[in-house]
């Protein structure tokens, strides 16, 4: 089979892209990443020398690249996109243009050629949960996207449900909580904790810093990726989630505190993310009844290795580090 990857060079797609040619070592994989600042070549070193992968540099707006490129494929499966609400409040336009049209501009392609259309996004789609509740977002619960990431990522699903319905292509959806692990952009949470504590800095919590994310090792995310494109139903969205149980963000920097050795005198209170979401909880229970797929790497034990890998790789994320601080400046 020839995917056709989208996004691959970035946190979850590069991931992805090591996984599946290990998985299913007689597939072959095109990755189409524009790389912008968050697309990093250094991500797939290892994988470059594979004879069934292949790199192109260019953008999901392409029309004729994307056509191009779809001729070739067998399916698509697409992780590109604006991926962090941050920049998403300083700019929101690269949003709408990057996950609604480029998400269109692939499902125009995979219409014309009718392949099979795997769309990865967000559970941010469904908005907030009060913190306290025991809800859970499952694949009814209505969307109430708050940032222009979400919004941006709840109009593409509407394109791939709608072209579905209307054109009849064959197509699923994940809708995935808080992903962790290696290759992640220090920009995000996590690893931003974790670099600017090497460099000797401090953990900068949003708020009150009682938000809540359900936290999802990068390789369970894969499996249930694998998952769908293996076994999921055609016009079927699955919730994949994890198993961190409501742990709030001030308590993960605790964790990280005390897996480098450092004490809470290392956290700083910073202003609020604007439309901050206070709780995300996901209920897999379908894909897990459906497609056997459950988490299998826990928060605590992964969170360790996770502090382990960007100890053990600062030439791949200093490069990017200064950068990515220049944001919130
Ligand atoms: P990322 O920001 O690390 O990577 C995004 C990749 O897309 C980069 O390599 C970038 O160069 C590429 N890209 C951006 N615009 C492009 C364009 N116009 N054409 C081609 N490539 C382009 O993102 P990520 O965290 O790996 O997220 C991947 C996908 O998973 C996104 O769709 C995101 O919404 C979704 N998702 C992420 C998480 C998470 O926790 N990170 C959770 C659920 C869903
Ligand atoms: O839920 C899935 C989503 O998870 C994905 O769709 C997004 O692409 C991904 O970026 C992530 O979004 P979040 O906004 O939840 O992730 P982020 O790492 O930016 O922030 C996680 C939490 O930590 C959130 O409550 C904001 C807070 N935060 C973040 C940063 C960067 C801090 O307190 N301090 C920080 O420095």
């Amino acid at each position: 089979m020839n995917i056709l990857v989208t996004g691959g060079a970035g946190f979850i797609g590069s991931n992805f892209i090591r996984y599946w040619l290990t998985e299913h070592p007689q597939d072959v994989i095109t990755n189409l990443d524009a790389l912008t600042y968050a697309g990093n070549l250094a991500s797939l070193k290892d994988v470059e020398v594979n004879p069934n992968y292949e790199f192109i540099q260019g953008s999901i707006l392409d029309a004729e690249l994307v056509g191009q490129l779809v001729e070739t494929a067998d399916r698509i499966v697409h992780f590109a996109a604006e991926s962090h609400v941050d920049r998403s409040i300083l700019g929101p336009e690269a949003f709408v243009e990057t996950n609604i049209r480029g998400t269109f501009t692939l499902l125009e392609a995979a219409r014309k050629k009718k392949i099979p259309f795997h769309h990865i996004s967000t559970d941010e789609v469904f908005g907030s949960l009060e913190l306290g509740s025991s809800a859970k977002f499952t694949e009814h619960t209505p969307y109430q996207p708050n940032s222009p990431y979400s919004a941006s990522k709840a109009g593409s699903d509407h394109l791939v449900r709608a072209y579905h319905e209307t054109y009849g292509l064959p197509v699923t959806i994940t809708n995935c909580s808080n992903n962790f692990g290696p290759y992640q952009h220090p920009e995000k949470f996590i690893p931003r904790m974790i670099t600017d504590l090497i460099d000797g800095g401090t953990v900068k919590i949003y708020g009150d810093g009682l938000y809540v994310r359900d936290w999802l090792y990068v390789q369970d995310h894969c499996r249930a990726i694998d998952a769908v494109l293996t076994n999921g139903k055609n016009g079927e969205t699955y919730l994949v989630g994890g198993m961190s149980q409501d742990i709030s963000n001030k308590d993960i920097a605790l964790k990280v505190l005390e897996i480098m050795g450092m004490s809470e005198d290392k956290i700083t209170y910073v202003a609020d993310r604007p439309g901050h979401d206070r709780r995300y909880a996901v209920d897999w229970t379908k894909i897990h009844d459906e497609l056997g797929w459950q988490p299998e790497h826990s928060f605590e034990e992964w969170l360790k290795e996770t502090v382990e890998w960007y100890k053990n790789n600062q030439s791949w994320w200093r490069p990017l580090k200064e950068k990515a601080e220049s944001i919130y400046k």
